[in-house]
Formats: structure tokens, sequence, C-alpha cells
């Protein structure tokens, strides 16, 4: 668990340090809308086909509630990927209903870029 916590910290902190730095809106669209969107929604307001199939059911993220949330904890979309707080969650869901998908050795880039697509579509 610390090694994970601080892994967190480090791409939080790189995140930050290079907010200013080119973001691959392409990568990080891809990756959200072939990993997250089948729960959350292409707009990230907890439409997707399997967002009523999750225990709990996939909150929307477009609520004034997230976005303070998000000013608040500005990592909460990376650790939501690299610490996975609900455990077994999002591997059951995709395992109960079939879904397959390939697995993911995410990099900082990866993170950065999913964070920042997140945030253009949920801040609009
Ligand atoms: C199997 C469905 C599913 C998939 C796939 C999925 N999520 Fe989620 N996600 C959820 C559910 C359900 C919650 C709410 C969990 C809760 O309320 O405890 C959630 C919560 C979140 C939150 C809010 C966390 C918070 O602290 O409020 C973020 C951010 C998030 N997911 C990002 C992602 C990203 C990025 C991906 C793709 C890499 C992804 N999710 C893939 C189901 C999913």
């Amino acid at each position: 668990m610390p090694t994970k916590i601080s892994l967190l910290a480090l791409s939080a902190m790189l995140l930050l340090l290079s907010a200013a730095a080119y973001a691959d809106i392409s990568n990080g669209k891809n990756l959200y809308q072939s990993r997250c969107a089948i729960c959350h929604g292409a707009q990230a307001n907890g439409s997707g086909p399997l967002a009523a199939k999750s225990s709990p059911p996939t909150p929307d993220l477009t609520t004034a509630a997230f976005k303070k949330r998000l000013t608040d904890y500005p990592g909460v979309i990376v650790s939501s990927i690299i610490l996975r707080p609900n455990g077994d969650l999002i591997p059951k869901t995709l395992r109960d209903n079939g879904i397959k998908l390939a697995p993911h050795h995410w990099t900082v880039q990866d993170l950065r870029d999913v964070n920042d697509y997140m945030r253009s579509i949920i801040g609009k």
C-alpha cells in the first residue's frame, strides 16, 4: 500500500508540474472512451451501457458536487485509476457482463491525458 500511495503522490506531482505541457487529447479520449465510457458514458454523466449494472451504480460526474471534488482534490481522477478505491468493482462488473478489456499498462502520460480529457468533458 505505501508503494501505491507514493506512486499516486508522484503521479499527482508530475501532473501538476506538467500542467502547462501539451496534452494529448486524442490519447486521453481513446483511453477514456475505450476503458471508462462503458460505465461512465461518453459525456461522463453516468450513462454508459453498464452504468446501472455496477454496484453502486456509476455516478454522474458532471454534477456541481463532483466538480467541487475535482477542484478540492485535483488527483481524484488519477487516483481512481491507480488506487482503485473500490477494489474489484470495475473488473467484477466487466466480468459479470462478459466484457473483456485488454490489460493496460498506464504510463504517467496516459494518466495525465485521461485526467485532462475527463476534465475537459466534465467542465462543460
Ligand atoms: C465497471 C464500471 C466502471 C468503469 C469501467 C469505470 N468506472 Fe469509474 N466509477 C464506477 C463507479 C460505480 C463509481 C462510483 C464508486 C462509488 O461510489 O464508490 C466510479 C467512480 C469514479 C470516479 C469518482 C471517484 C470519486 O472519488 O468520486 C472517477 C473519477 C472515475 N470513476 C474514473 C474512472 C476512469 C478514469 C475510468 C477508466 C479508466 C473508470 N472510472 C472506469 C464505475 C466504473
